[in-house]
């Protein structure tokens, strides 16, 4: 038989095989024949090489760092390396890889690009408060657009933590208390990063973090024990990480902590049936900053080898900066401690990312100085990054309507340390953003009242107890006719490692903003912050305030758009508001109890010294105009298990001036076989509505939406009588119910 006759058989086969798979599917079936061709020519060093990740010394984002990571680079002891950004020194590091190693396996550069990396978008948790998912995601599409511009692959982004704890500095980085919100938030953002295809250019791959349930530290106290049922833990803390891996993010990051006993870096549960066996997540995990080597200090690891040979056979795939795995592995294998398999397992998925990102074409491809100078913020960019700004605003108070001052307006005193302040407007983990960059939020009136006189006194700085600056700053307010009062927190006072067991104002700012507030002028209270502040005087006493969180490069400009009334304030809170430390942990979706709280009875729920109710509730904001509720009304009384839950309710804008309002529906279980929560947020909708219009709004629900945990492997939905409450926040009262039978 000839030769053609032989290869027939396999022609055929192949286009058998092409022709019955999508573009997609030929795709990857592709890249895996390349990895495992190309795992079979490597050697266990160059495996291990593979998985392992180190930072340059271009930024530091944690303890310590490694000065050898160039010649571990040119021995190919490094597979991936973060903190190095910019098209000539990642192409530097790129052509110490590909010409010096002897399979010119190119590198993967990573960096923490959280909320813009140029251009510096709002902080995650301030962009949460707009609950606007097309806006979140063109933030996170632009923060791709801009790494890619400059020689990135990965972010380590989205942080997807549920955070019910303010003391908890990381509050910051991710969406807030809720599940549901979380979630839809999280997807956002791994589509905004990797786009439909992570070959292309403008796109980097997501990294879905922390895994797991990190924003439940014990006490808010950062890196600390966690410890749940896995009821609560499915229910709660799991929700957004499983949004993004079934929104196709190609990474996980184990977190810091330990669950119910057993870090997350070494939990074979989290990281192999959870996230693969039951999730089908089949991208790469990597450990967070030296998390393998701190199983020491977690007392889980006898030794390095210990260490590595528990987090590889737990699911680790990539170790960053502990180099543990380039320690230990190739001895375990040799002693076979493990099998070179699951290494071979590890390298694969590590790879095919890298395939997948288009390296192995050309390892220089995401290097384009031509990129890197147009990609980066433009007048669209930064315009995005205004528009985000705005929408994350939440109007706290507006006594009066003391908000939006006249356009024409003589003369306003900005006092307080945050009104000519940059540096912290960008927040933490604000990447390659450059702070001097930043609008300050008198810039950004200056610009927007040119004839207005703007006096400017810092009264008091954000922290420390001088108070030498306090008659400059009333003397300031008695010549005005308006005051902004601008307060907050440092950058540095949210974000990791940077938990606070008192969450009020820093240093003197409540006593200035207590002599400002009695001068009687017309005062708006500006708070920008990481988190939830307990500003229980200002919410009595300040005519207006708004929760401006740290608001990013454009922050002035959005500031002055929402004081002009240029934009109508729409954000609605994230995150609970506490009155103080003690009600911590409190968010909306509480047990009931069996003794609800009664104010006539004294043995119920309560605290003696503080009502249970928060500051601010979630799903919390005002609007220059006023939105009302009527004729909430669902599609008929009883649903079968596989109907759709039609509702409608009719939203009017009562006011004198357009806006938006977030309309929200929680749903409660009256009777289920576990006990539920008073209500949860199962649905959202934005509805713009012009002065004195009215809108029929419409949601649907699938029962298997309202069920929960019976056990930790059985999800179900009980038939019984379910309320649902729509409204403009968590406390929402327009109410109707149905029957599932
Ligand atoms: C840090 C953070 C993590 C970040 C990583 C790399 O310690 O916990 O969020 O992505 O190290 O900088």
């Amino acid at each position: 038989m000839n030769k053609f006759k032989i290869f027939l058989p396999v022609i055929a086969a192949l286009f058998i095989f092409v022709s019955c798979n999508t573009p997609a599917q030929v795709k990857t079936d592709e890249i895996a024949v390349k990895v495992d061709s190309l795992i079979e020519l490597m050697t266990i060093e160059e495996k291990i090489g593979q998985l392992t990740l180190y930072t340059s010394d271009m930024d530091q984002t944690g303890a310590f760092i490694r000065k050898e990571y160039e010649s571990d680079i040119k021995q190919g002891k490094v597979g991936a390396i973060f903190n190095a950004y910019g098209t000539d020194y990642t192409h530097r590091l790129q052509e110490m890889a590909v010409n010096n190693t002897r399979l010119r396996i190119p590198l993967l550069f990573g960096y923490d690009v959280i909320h813009g990396h140029r251009t510096i978008f709002p902080v995650p948790l301030a962009e949460a408060a707009s609950w606007n998912l097309e806006a979140i995601q063109n933030a996170s599409r632009i923060a791709a657009e801009e790494a890619a511009a400059e020689g990135l692959h990965w972010t380590f982004a989205p942080m997807a933590d549920i955070a019910r704890d303010p003391r908890w500095g990381r509050m910051v980085e991710g969406a807030g208390e809720d599940p549901f919100l979380g979630s839809v938030i999280a997807a956002a953002r791994v589509k905004g990063f990797q786009g439909e295809n992570l070959t292309d250019l403008n796109t980097v791959a997501a990294c879905i973090k922390h895994f797991a349930a990190y924003g439940a530290s014990q006490a808010g106290r950062d890196y600390h024990a966690v410890d749940m049922s896995e009821i609560m833990l499915r229910e709660v803390y799991l929700p957004p990480y499983k949004a993004a891996v079934d929104a196709g993010a190609v990474t996980a990051m184990t977190s810091f902590n330990d669950l119910n006993g057993v870090p997350a870096t070494s939990n074979h549960f989290l990281l192999t049936e959870l996230l693969r066996d039951e999730w089908g997540f089949d991208g790469f995990v990597v450990t967070d900053y030296t998390s393998i080597m701190e199983l020491l200090y977690h007392g889980v690891a006898a030794d390095t080898a210990h260490a590595a040979e528990l987090s590889l056979e737990a699911g680790v795939d990539m170790d960053m900066q502990s180099g543990f795995f380039q320690q230990s592995l190739a001895k375990l294998v040799a002693e076979k401690r493990i099998s070179e398999d699951l290494i071979n397992q590890a390298v694969s998925r590590i790879l095919t990312v890298k395939f997948e990102l288009g390296l192995f074409d050309d390892p220089y491809r995401y290097s384009d100085k031509e990129r890197e100078k147009n990609n980066i913020m433009r007048p669209d960019q930064l315009d995005a990054a205004r528009d985000m700004a705005r929408k994350s605003v939440v109007l706290l108070r507006n006594e009066e309507n003391t908000l939006p001052i006249d356009k024409n307006i003589k003369t306003i005193a900005v006092i307080g340390p945050m009104g000519s302040n940059q540096r912290d407007l960008i927040g933490s983990w604000s990447a390659a953003g450059d702070w001097t960059k930043a609008v300050s939020l008198v810039k950004g009136l200056e610009e927007r009242f040119p004839n207005a006189n703007i006096i400017v006194e810092e009264g008091c700085a954000i922290e420390g107890n001088d108070k030498s600056g306090f008659k400059r700053a009333e003397n300031a307010a008695k010549k005005a006719d308006f005051v902004i009062l601008a307060l907050g927190e440092a950058y540095w006072m949210s974000g990791e490692a940077a938990s606070r067991s008192e969450i009020s104002l820093p240093g003197a700012q409540q006593e200035l903003a207590e002599i400002i507030i009695n001068t009687g002028k017309p005062v708006a209270t500006i708070i920008m912050s990481g988190r939830p502040l307990t500003i229980n005087w200002l919410a009595e006493n300040s005519p207006a305030i708004l929760q401006a969180w740290f608001l990013g490069t454009q922050s002035g400009h959005a500031l002055a758009d929402i004081i002009s009334g240029d934009y109508n304030p729409s954000a609605k809170l994230p995150v609970t508001f506490p009155r103080n430390v003690g009600q911590i942990p409190i968010y909306y979706s509480m047990k009931n109890t069996g003794r609800p709280f009664d104010a006539n009875s004294k043995y119920t729920s309560k605290y003696l010294d503080v009502p249970n109710e928060p500051l601010y509730p979630f799903g919390f904001g005002l609007s220059y105009t006023t939105f009302t509720y009527d004729n909430l009304s669902v599609s008929k009384p009883t649903y079968a298990m596989n109907d759709s839950i039609k509702v409608s309710v009719e939203i009017s804008n009562t006011g004198k001036v357009a806006g938006e309002e977030i309309a929200q529906l929680y749903v409660k279980d009256h009777a289920a076989s576990m006990t539920r929560p008073v209500r949860e947020l199962k649905a959202f909708k934005r509805v713009w509505l012009e002065a004195g219009a009215t809108a029929i709004v419409h949601f649907s629900l699938h029962p298997n939406q309202i069920g929960f945990y019976l056990s930790e492997k059985e999800y179900v939905t009980e038939p019984g009588k379910f309320s649902i409450f729509v409204g403009g926040n968590s406390n929402a009262n327009l109410e109707t119910s149905f029957e599932l039978k």
